[in-house]
């Protein structure tokens, strides 16, 4: 007998490889996707919020509110990324023009309605900077208990991909990563040691583009430009899908294999703001407070990924 889905929210900035994260959390049987809110990031949010709602429109998924949160973090100015994800964020593709409309709820009223109608607790997975979890749990504490985890693409235990030692989204908000780690919710990290190996080799385009869908077509034309941006500006022709990682670590756990350790985040560094502090040898003598990615199974994630994609419209 199969568990029941599991309820996820999923806070994203997209961003080419945050819409498949939005896909494999719709596609995949399961995950129970109950809601989508965006925040500022790779673009500003007036793009991220549109290009949600773009994302479900092409995978026909129509009974999913997606609300807008946060244009910028909780104090600095907002950092964008169209270097990678191009002016409105979905650079390569046409857009439609979505059919799935913007609820009037911010991003924190949909998901405190979200987390009260639930039976259970909802898992979160957060794929751009954490400003609008951070909200929430900064806002609503007595709702930690409804939360059962929040997955986070983010950080690093190693190099940066923004600064030398800070990947992007925790560059963005280190503020609103910190308080989330504070809050004492279960919190995962994936960061780009592992997001490194979800790589868009030709192989993975095949596979992509056999897709007979409107989804299939429409993700190889944003395969083609997430790959060049990253050649042309990492070196990484085979661009890294960073975000549907983290919605793997849910959708099919014998994906990610995770650590139980201490991760804090600089947030006065003048070279090193934003960069995740991993303490795995647990040199600082501080409780550990998060569980950390450390290793993908590459061909279960694309074979999850790819399975997901192909339930879609
Ligand atoms: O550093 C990669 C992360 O930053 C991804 O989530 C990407 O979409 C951007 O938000
Ligand atoms: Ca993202």
């Amino acid at each position: 007998m199969n568990a029941s889905p599991t309820p996820v929210i999923v806070d994203c900035d997209p961003g080419h490889d945050d819409v498949f994260g939005l896909w494999l959390a719709a596609g995949h049987p399961s995950l129970d996707l109950r809601a989508v809110t965006t925040v500022g990031g790779n673009v500003p949010l007036e793009f991220t919020r549109h290009n949600a709602r773009v994302a479900l429109t092409v995978a026909g998924v129509h009974d999913v509110p997606v609300a807008a949160g946060a244009s910028g973090p909780l104090v600095r100015p907002l950092q964008t990324a169209e270097w990678i994800h191009g002016a409105n964020g979905l650079g390569g593709p046409d857009l439609p023009e979505p059919t799935v409309p913007l609820d009037p709820r911010t991003a924190t009223e949909l998901m405190v309605d979200v987390l009260a109608e639930a039976s259970e607790p909802v898992a979160i997975v957060a794929t751009g900077p954490i400003t609008n979890v951070a909200v929430l749990l900064r806002d609503r504490p007595d709702l930690v208990g409804r939360i059962r985890e929040v997955v986070w693409m983010g950080g690093s235990t190693e190099r940066g991909n923004a600064t030398p030692y800070a990947e992007f989204n925790a560059l963005v908000d280190p503020e609103a990563l910190d308080l989330v780690v504070r809050s004492g919710v279960p919190f995962t990290m994936v960061g780009l040691n592992v997001t490194h190996s979800a790589l868009v080799t030709p192989a993975v385009r095949e596979r992509v583009a056999a897709i007979p869908t409107r989804t299939g077509a429409f993700g190889d034309e944003l395969l083609d430009f997430f790959c060049r941006t990253n050649d042309e500006v990492f070196g990484m022709p085979d661009g890294p899908l960073h975000d549907p990682v983290a919605v793997a670590v849910l959708a099919d756990p014998a994906c990610v294999r995770t650590v139980r350790t201490r991760l804090d985040v600089e947030l006065a560094g003048t070279e090193t703001a934003g960069a995740t502090s991993v303490d795995f040898d647990g040199m600082l003598g501080r409780e550990p407070n998060a569980s950390v990615a450390v290793a993908l199974d590459v061909p279960r994630f694309w074979d999850t990924m790819i399975g997901a994609l192909a339930r879609l419209a």
